[in-house]
């Protein structure tokens, strides 16, 4: 199979294809991504002389460049997207644009290029079912939960959402949605809560926690969210959506205390800053669907080994973010492709 995967030089972009590349050697990979501020072709250094692999930048908007790398493909999986909600609430447009609008243009061109036939897998997120009350913790987002988004970031996503289910009831496209909960893992770019943390930590600052620090997000490890994806693609079934959860909820207080005691740092390490504009309360993902179904379940994410091992990879790996954060990264790119990003 050569899947084409938008948004391949992100983070979980990156994570799915140093996985299948590992998991399916009968598989090739195209990635199509326009390399935004969060996409990092230093993610994939190790495949660019793997003749399975190939880059392509381009823009998910561009129905031009869509038109020449769709026809050669069997299946697409589409990952591209704005993905900071922080972002989101400072300037709504490019959200609207790629996450909704670049959903639209992938559809139609994947239309006019396979007609209904080929698999079209749409990596959308838990976040589109809004938020969930502390009060209940027995009540976990299902397929059937009604879409309910309360950020600009959510809301775009389920314009991606809406129109994936609209093509699929239309033209009877090979349409499939997914919904994870939070990832974390290597790769993941430093203003997200987890590395941007362990980054501070690392270099001596206090880590920025919103609010009360009660919020409560469910944390998979980005292999197994890959895994859930390449399973959806490979047995799921067209027209239907899958959530994807790690049944490990934290609220952000438990998360910071797990991430100062494997750092070795102490409370006052922590600074309670003003709360996120319409801060979620809590997500929580029921996966049994995927289970039951398609046999999938996390097999990485046990807390807290995963954390450690992630904080690890922070640590061991100090070149790679202080090049993402110091906008080094755009050396590198001039060197390897005569111009700047
Ligand atoms: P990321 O920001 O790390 O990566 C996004 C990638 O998309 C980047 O490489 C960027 O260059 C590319 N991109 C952005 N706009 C583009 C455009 N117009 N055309 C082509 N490429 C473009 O994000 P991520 O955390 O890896 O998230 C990937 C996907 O997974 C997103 O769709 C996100 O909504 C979804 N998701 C993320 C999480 C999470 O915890 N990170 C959880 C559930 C779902
Ligand atoms: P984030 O990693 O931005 O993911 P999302 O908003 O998509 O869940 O944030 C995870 C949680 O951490 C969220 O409740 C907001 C909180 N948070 C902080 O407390 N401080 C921070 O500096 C950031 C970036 C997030």
């Amino acid at each position: 199979m050569h899947i084409l995967l938008t948004g391949g030089a992100g983070f979980i972009g990156s994570n799915f294809v140093r996985l299948v590349l590992r998991d399916r050697p009968e598989y090739r990979i195209t990635n199509l991504d326009s390399l935004t501020y969060s996409g990092n072709l230093e993610n994939l250094t190790e495949f660019e002389n793997d003749d399975r692999y190939a880059f392509v930048k381009g823009d998910v908007r561009d129905p031009e460049v869509l038109g020449k790398v769709m026809p050669s493909v069997d299946a697409v999986v589409h990952m591209a997207a704005e993905s900071h909600v922080d972002r989101s609430i400072m300037d709504s447009g490019p959200f609207v644009d790629t996450n909704t609008r670049g959903t639209q243009v992938m559809l139609d061109v994947w239309r006019r290029t396979h007609g209904s036939d080929k698999r079209f897998v749409y990596v959308s997120t838990d976040e589109v079912y809004g938020s969930l009350p502390l009060e209940n913790p027995e009540i976990k987002f299902t397929e059937t939960t009604p879409l309910d988004p309360s950020s600009p970031y959510s809301a775009s996503k389920t314009g991606g959402d809406l129109l994936v289910n609209a093509y699929h009831h239309t033209f009877g496209m090979d349409l499939v949605t997914t919904r994870c909960s939070n990832n974390f893992g290597p790769f993941q770019f430093p203003e997200k809560v987890i590395p941007l943390f362990v980054t501070n930590l690392m270099d001596g600052e206090q880590v920025p926690l919103y609010g009360d620090g009660k919020n409560v997000r469910d944390w998979l490890h980005v292999d197994d969210h890959c895994e859930a994806v390449l399973t959806v693609l490979e047995r799921g079934e067209s027209g239907e959506v899958y959530n994807i959860g790690g049944n490990n909820e934290r609220s952000n207080l438990e998360l910071t205390h797990a991430i100062l005691e494997i750092m070795g740092k102490g409370d006052e390490m922590i600074r309670y800053v003003e709360d996120r504009l319409g801060h979620d309360r809590r997500y929580a993902i029921d996966a049994s669907k995927i289970k039951n179904e398609l046999g999938w379940s996390p097999s990485r994410s046990a807390w807290p080994g995963a954390l450690e091992e992630t904080v690890k990879w922070y640590v061991d790996n100090r070149q790679w973010w202080e090049r993402v954060k110091s906008g080094a990264y755009q050396d590198y790119y001039e060197k390897q492709y005569g111009q700047r990003a």
